[in-house]
């Protein structure tokens, strides 16, 4: 089946994911399974494999691009990318990533976050950083563009970090990282996305906030799960993160595969106890 036809098969009677629906599924205790793609063909997959959230993340500058990092993705990349989606998909809720250096003043970040919205037909934005990100997300909130402020692990400061290294461990920083919650939350951010910290944190942050908090290696007390694609299907050389889980392994197709990565999502079993940091 060509991705036209497939796409004019779907169902019209199921409803596509919203902001209001992401808030309902966090009142009902319904995990949020959120999974990134890069176009359209994989969008479509994922939709029809049931993921509620779907990532345009500049992590394409790594799996797609072959980059080390995430930095050089520029903002040419992600509108292109995050179009290529949103023509796959029908339920997901699109979200974009917002490149290296594309918001570090908050006009710039307006500019940004509305071409990716108009060209490339994203529902929200994403942006990483703590406390210096509150005035951003406090000025693109009150122009009505919805954030996702991704905090812990924000990899496009992998080298003022020094690598990409599990955060809050110390009590001083997960304090912090909590305080930055909530100042993100105060400010207007939709979602709050934690990367790389160990789980009792990423239960803490998630008590303290009233939004969805979606994990990556947050351990399982957050409001959803998100990882990338390309590593949950075994695409990605290299070793994987200890928080990622390969699906190919016991799948016979890639839609198999993230369908069973949304099942265990909405059942609890993902993450395991092997996949969350101490
Ligand atoms: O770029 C990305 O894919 C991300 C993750 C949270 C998966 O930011």
């Amino acid at each position: 089946m060509s991705l036209y036809s497939h796409l004019q098969a779907r169902s019209p009677t199921e409803k596509p994911v919203t902001i209001s629906t992401l808030a309902e599924m966090k009142a009902a205790g319904e995990p949020i399974a959120c999974l990134t793609a890069y176009d359209a063909s994989f969008a479509a997959l994922v939709d029809d494999a049931g993921v509620d959230l779907v990532l345009v993340g500049d992590s394409l500058g790594m799996v797609v691009q072959g980059h080390d990092t995430t930095v050089p993705v520029s903002m040419q990349d992600m509108v292109y990318h995050t179009r290529c989606v949103s023509r796959g998909l029908h339920r997901g809720f699109l979200v974009a990533d917002m490149p290296f250096a594309s918001y570090a003043l908050p006009e710039q970040a307006l500019a940004n976050a509305a071409r990716l919205m108009q060209e490339g037909g994203a529902k929200m934005v994403k942006l990483e950083g703590g406390m210096l990100q509150v005035r951003t997300v406090e000025f693109l909130a009150g122009r009505d563009i919805p954030v996702c402020a991704h905090i812990g692990l924000t990899p496009q400061s992998v080298h003022k970090l020094g690598g990409f290294k599990v955060q809050g461990r110390e009590e001083a920083a997960a304090r912090r990282m909590i305080e930055e919650a909530r100042a993100l939350e105060d400010a207007g951010a939709d979602i709050v996305l934690l990367e790389c910290v160990p789980a009792d944190l990423g239960a803490q942050v998630r008590a303290a906030v009233k939004v969805p908090v979606v994990g990556i290696g947050a351990g399982p007390e957050v409001d959803g799960q998100i990882l990338v694609l390309y590593d949950i299907i075994g695409l990605t050389p290299g070793r994987m993160p200890r928080f990622v889980k390969n699906y190919m392994d016991q799948a016979a197709t890639p839609l198999e595969a993230v369908a069973a990565y949304v099942a265990e999502v909405k059942n609890r079993s993902y993450p395991a106890a092997a996949h969350c940091f101490t």
